[in-house]
Order: structure tokens, then C-alpha cells, then sequence
């Protein structure tokens, strides 16, 4: 890991909003008056009703409970969208910029608040209510976030379900919570291709009792067909309906969203945020990690459909009254230079994307990017997955010209907004590293008893305290949420991950070491995908671990064993992909399908996943002590044949 060091370039750190200076101030503040700390920094949102306590939350299975703010009185969408119309009604709120590239809008803060107003409007006229669950399975349009705002705005509670999710996927996340309506797209566009959204909602509903209503955005345009009495087009909804609506007044504690996530065992977990803690926490660390100025342009690549597009395409910016784009295409379309032939048709200021993008761009060479200006760039942004010191090297001096601080963001859906990372005003970069603690975030590294480790040393990643954006319990399983996250460290948050800590305090984040993986900067599930490979007809048996993949980070490696006198073909192979790519969605492709005449096991039948993970990596030469294996000659058999494939 290189340790190179960039200091804080002086033309950002001599109007910096937090400098060092002011960021020693602020931990000063939280050592000796954190209530005063955060009563100061909730003063970022406007509140109905002042709280009079902020933190009240104990990670302790006897006191265990997370509150912040619990008496105050708020609303998300007020925030984010009514009390900037008296200063900025006519700034741009949100700028969409089409999948074709000729194809844009400008929504003004005046606008927003109009467009929000009639989408409430038209879920209360279907029914919805305070506390309804509604499903969004969008594509990156305007109307993504009007309905996050307007189920904001009512107190609804939505579940926005990742477009690129198959119709099963999106079916066993309705019926985890119970929606009442579905929003979706007649199509989605992504790289000119079309993506049949409202195919897979009529696939998944069958499926779903609970859902009443489908309201269908025009996007574009081609007919679907619309089932009677349940589908109804949204924009005849909407012009049926006032551009008023008032704002439910909701508890800081009351439920904002759900976002389901992947996790090393079962089913996704329905992680619920609630609605002050949450806010603040967006809006907080995307004004001081982006050191965002009023009036500049900010983009964030991500899709709402993932947390970061929760966070920082939508509530954080838009809280702070920023202008953020939205953009519906991909890197690679029309060409590889997209990215930033955008950032210069819209003066993009702050840009803020995954690794997995930036070496796929990279190797495409520096031209796409030389062809175009980027003069008003000023922060870069990295998040998803630990980004390599070449990528980051090939953002900082190609992308950024060597002037622009890259904030190396991490987090998760578990935290709401940043954890760890850079204050470009007052951190000094190494790349690779995400570097130290945001305001409130108290890391700790453990070994694998809960020992604390101190000083440079490497371990279990867990959070010592909360924080106001922490999730607040896993939807419909509180049992479940705390036996995640607080049983294997008792008294602490355990993220998942890895870190080291080097003689600086700075953490790198070494990847996760439960059995998730992390492809593309999503989190797939290894069980995920086992038990969609095991529903095949075919399998018999499956087990599943992460490779290296030189673009996405991480790749699945399936080893499967097929039920006795089936025969393992390249046609059975794609058809295994094929199948997995439906059962889950794209983002499940397996790289690698490897048959398998059997798994290495203890003798008490449990499988051996460090071994599979060694002969997925190609690191055979240290496969450890095999001798407690039933039948350690499969192990000879596996390396053989993954040597064919890989
Ligand atoms: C996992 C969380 C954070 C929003 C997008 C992903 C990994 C995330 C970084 C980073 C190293 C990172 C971790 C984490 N991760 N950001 N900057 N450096 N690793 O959210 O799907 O909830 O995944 O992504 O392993 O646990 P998510």
C-alpha cells in the first residue's frame, strides 16, 4: 500500500469551511459538551418542535436502544425543499441529464416543491397514509426523487428496490414490508438499451398481496400493459390533483426509509433510518466532506436505487439547498468520455464516484478524459469499495490535474452517510486510505475474542458509540438487528469490515471479513446467490466466495455440484447464469461457474470456505491445514479444474 502523502493544496485550504483549526475546535466541543455539540450542528434543519435531549442511545443488550433528537418535531421534505424557496426558488434544485445525451432538465427549488406537492397529493388520493410502506422501483428520472420527497412529505415510508433487480427480488422485498403501492416506469433507458421495469412489476406482483396500486411514470413512452383497477398512469394522477400539500409534522424517531441490503446470512435485511437523525447526518457530512459552497454543481454517479443515491443524490445536497445532478445513462455511453463531457456541460464542482467506474474508464486510456476541460472541478469523491492507490493516483493527477482533493468516503448502508474520510480543508490524503473518524465516529479495532487493539495495528472494524445516522433496527426484526450488529463484539457496532490503522491514525479499510462480497461496489451476499443456484434444477449443491476481478473488485466464484448423472457443459454453464441473472438480477452474474464433484468439508459435513477462497484467488500454495477435511482428494481435484477456467 503506497504511503505517499498530498498535503492540503493552500488554494483549499484558505477558504476551507472546516480547516484544521476549526476542526480541532469541533472535537474539542464533542470531548466536553457533546449534547452542546449537536445541539448546535441540529441547528442545520429547520425543526417544528425543538428536542430537549439528543443522544439517548446505549449499544448494551440490557439498555439497548438508538434515539437521537426523540422529542423534536421535523419534516424531511420542508427541509429539503420548502424552506429554501424564500432564498434560492430559483436555483436549480436538481439538474437530470438523460441517458441520451441530448436529453436534459432543470427542476428550480420552486419547481421541486411543486412537483413533490402533487406526487403526496397523488398517493394520498390512492389511499396512502402515515406509516404506509410504497415501493420505488424507478429509473435515475426526476420523478425518483419527487416520490421519495412526496412519501417524505406524508410520512409514508419508502422502499426504493434498485432497477436492476429481477421481478423476484423486487417481489420478496414487497412482501418483506408490506407495500401498499408500487411506483415504476413504463422503461428504463441505461446506455440506449431499454430496461422493461413495468414487465418485472407484473411479474412480481402475483407474488404480492399487499399491493393495491401500481403508478406508472411515462419514461419512454412505448405502450406496456396496464392491469385495470390496480395500474394507473401517473401523470393523469397528477393532473388531477392541487400543487399544494402540507407536511406531515414526523417524530425525529419515525421511520423515513427502507433500503434492503445484503447481508453473510438469510434473506436482504430491510434496514430502516428514521427521520432527524438521519437528516442531519446527510446533510451534515455532505456539506463538510464535500466542503460544498451554495450555488456550485454536485454530482453523485450513484443510483438511488443504493444508499449513496439515498444520501448524496438526494437528502444530503438537497437539504443544504445545493443544486445536484442526476444522471440517468452509464460511464461508457455514448462514449467513454460521458462522465466528463457532463462534469463541462454543467460545471460540475464536486464529482463523486466509485472505484469500480474509475478503472474501467482507465483503462480506456487518458484521451477520453484529456478531451474535455474540467476546469471546474474542485473536490473529488471515491465511495463503494477500498479504492487502489493506481486508481486513485489516475483520479487525483489525470481527472483532477493534480489540484483537486480526493475525499475517499467509508461507510455504509448500516451508517446513513460518511464515517470515515478526508476534510478537504484539513486532512492530509494517503491514497488509498479513507483516512479518519467524521465528527462523533468513534472507531475501534478488535481481534477476534473483542479484545481492543491499540496504536498501528489491524483488525475487526467496529464503532464504539452512536451516531445520529446509525439505522435504527433491521424492518420487522429487532432480534435480527441486534444479533447482527452488537452480538459478536458485545457493546459495540460491528461494520463487517477490516481495517489497519497506521502509525498516523489512519484507517484502511482492508475489506469485509464476514461472507460478503463486494462486487462493483454493491454488496452481494455469498448465501444470496448459493440458494439461487441451489434452486436450479440441476444443483445439487453450491457454495460461493469472492475472487479478484480487475474492474469490479470483486467477482463470484460458484463452485456447484450437480445432482447425480447430470453432466457439467459450457451450455449447462450459461444456462446456470442465465438463471442466477434472473433469479437475482445482472449484479449477480457469476464470473466464474466452476462444477464441482464435490466440496471440501469437515467431517461434521460443514463446508470449508477459506480453502474455496484460496483456489478462487489462485493462492493455492497456502491452503493451510486441509487434514481436518472428510475427503481432503477433493481438494486436489478442485485446483486442477479451477486452473482450466481461470
Ligand atoms: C461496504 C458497504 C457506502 C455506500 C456504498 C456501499 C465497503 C464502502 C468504502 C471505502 C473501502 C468501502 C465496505 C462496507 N466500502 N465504502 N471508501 N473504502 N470500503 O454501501 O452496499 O452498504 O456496502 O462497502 O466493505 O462495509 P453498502
Amino acid at each position: 500500500m503506497s504511503e505517499k502523502r498530498h498535503p492540503i493544496p493552500s488554494h483549499i485550504r484558505a477558504c476551507a469551511r472546516v480547516d484544521a483549526r476549526r476542526r480541532a475546535e469541533w472535537l474539542d466541543q464533542l470531548r466536553n459538551d457533546p449534547d452542546g455539540f449537536w445541539r448546535r450542528e441540529a441547528r442545520r434543519l429547520d425543526w417544528i418542535r425543538d428536542f430537549t435531549r439528543s443522544d439517548e442511545s446505549s449499544f448494551d443488550e440490557a439498555a439497548f436502544q438508538i434515539r437521537w433528537f426523540a422529542d423534536g418535531v421535523l419534516n424531511v421534505a420542508a427541509n429539503c425543499v420548502d424552506r429554501h424557496l424564500p432564498e434560492r426558488a430559483e436555483r436549480a434544485a436538481i439538474i437530470w441529464e438523460g441517458d441520451n445525451p441530448e436529453e436534459s432538465r432543470v427542476i428550480t427549488y420552486r419547481m421541486l416543491h411543486e412537483e413533490v406537492c402533487r406526487f403526496a397529493n397523488v398517493l394520498k388520493a390512492n389511499g396512502i397514509r402515515k406509516g404506509d410502506r410504497v415501493t420505488l422501483y424507478l429509473p435515475m428520472i426526476p420523478e425518483a426523487a419527487y416520490a421519495m420527497l412526496a412519501c417524505a412529505r406524508i410520512g409514508a415510508i419508502h422502499s426504493v428496490v434498485f432497477a436492476g433487480f429481477s421481478a423476484d427480488s423486487l417481489a420478496s422485498r414487497i412482501r418483506d414490508c408490506d407495500s401498499r403501492l408500487v411506483v415504476t416506469a413504463d422503461e428504463g433507458l441505461r446506455g440506449g438499451r431499454k430496461v422493461p421495469l413495468k414487465q418485472s412489476v407484473d411479474e412480481a406482483l402475483p407474488h404480492c398481496p399487499s399491493v393495491e396500486t401500481v403508478l406508472v411514470v411515462a419514461r419512454t413512452g412505448n405502450p406496456v400493459p396496464m392491469t385495470p383497477g390496480r395500474d394507473r398512469w401517473y401523470a393523469a394522477e397528477r393532473a388531477l390533483v392541487s400543487a399544494d400539500c402540507p407536511s406531515e409534522p414526523m417524530g425525529a424517531e419515525d421511520p423515513l426509509f427502507i433500503l434492503y441490503t445484503s447481508g453473510s446470512t438469510g434473506t436482504p435485511k430491510g434496514v430502516l433510518h428514521t427521520t432527524g437523525g438521519y437528516l442531519l447526518w446527510a446533510a451534515m457530512t455532505h456539506d463538510v466532506v464535500f466542503d460544498y459552497r451554495p450555488g456550485e454543481v454536485y454530482w453523485c454517479t450513484a443510483d438511488i436505487g443504493w444508499v449513496t443515491g439515498h444520501s448524496y443524490v438526494v437528502y444530503g445536497p438537497l437539504a443544504n439547498g445545493a443544486t445536484t445532478l442526476m444522471f440517468e445513462g452509464v460511464p461508457s455511453y455514448p462514449d467513454s468520455s460521458r462522465f466528463w463531457q457532463v462534469c463541462d456541460k454543467w460545471n460540475v464542482a464536486i464529482f463523486y464516484t466509485a472505484p469500480t467506474a474509475l478503472r474501467a474508464l482507465m483503462r480506456e486510456g487518458d484521451g477520453p478524459v484529456a478531451a474535455t476541460s474540467r476546469q471546474s472541478l474542485r473536490i473529488l469523491g471515491s465511495v463503494g469499495e477500498p479504492i487502489n492507490p493506481e486508481a486513485w493516483e489516475w483520479f487525483h493527477r489525470v481527472v483532477g490535474e493534480g489540484r483537486c482533493p480526493i475525499v475517499d468516503t467509508w461507510w455504509q448502508t448500516e451508517t446513513g452517510g460518511i464515517m470515515i474520510a478526508p476534510l478537504p480543508g484539513a486532512t492530509d490524503l494517503k491514497p488509498g486510505s479513507a483516512t479518519l473518524p467524521f465528527f462523533g465516529v468513534e472507531p475501534l479495532l478488535v481481534d477476534g475474542e473483542g479484545r481492543e487493539l491499540t496504536g498501528a495495528t489491524e483488525g475487526n472494524l467496529c464503532i464504539a458509540r452512536s451516531w445520529p445516522g446509525q439505522m435504527r433496527t433491521v424492518y420487522g426484526d429487532h432480534e435480527r438487528f441486534f444479533q447482527t450488529y452488537f452480538s459478536t463484539f458485545p457493546g459495540r457496532y460491528f461494520t463487517g469490515d477490516g481495517a489497519r490503522r497506521d502509525e498516523d491514525g489512519y484507517y484502511w479499510i482492508t475489506g469485509r471479513v464476514d461472507d460478503v462480497i463486494n462486487v462493483s461496489g454493491h454488496r452481494m451476499g455469498t448465501a444470496e446467490v448459493e440458494s439461487a443456484l441451489v434452486a436450479h434444477a440441476k444443483i445439487a449443491e453450491a457454495a460461493v466466495v469472492g475472487m479478484p476481478h480487475p474492474i469490479k473488485g470483486q467477482g463470484i466464484y460458484a463452485y456447484v455440484t450437480l445432482n447425480v448423472g447430470e453432466e457439467g457443459s459450457e451450455t449447462l454453464r450459461e444456462d446456470i447464469v442465465r438463471w442466477v441473472r434472473r433469479e437475482i438480477g445482472p449484479i449477480a452474474t457469476p464470473d466464474i461457474v466452476q462444477f464441482a464433484p464435490g466440496l471440501p468439508k469437515t467431517r461434521s459435513g460443514k463446508i470449508m470456505r477459506r480453502i474455496l477462497r484460496k483456489i478462487a484467488e489462485g493462492d493455492t500454495d497456502s491452503l493451510g491445514d486441509i487434514s481436518t477435511l472428510a475427503d481432503p482428494s477433493v481438494v486436489e481435484r478442485l485446483i486442477a479444474d479451477s486452473r482450466l477456467l481461470t
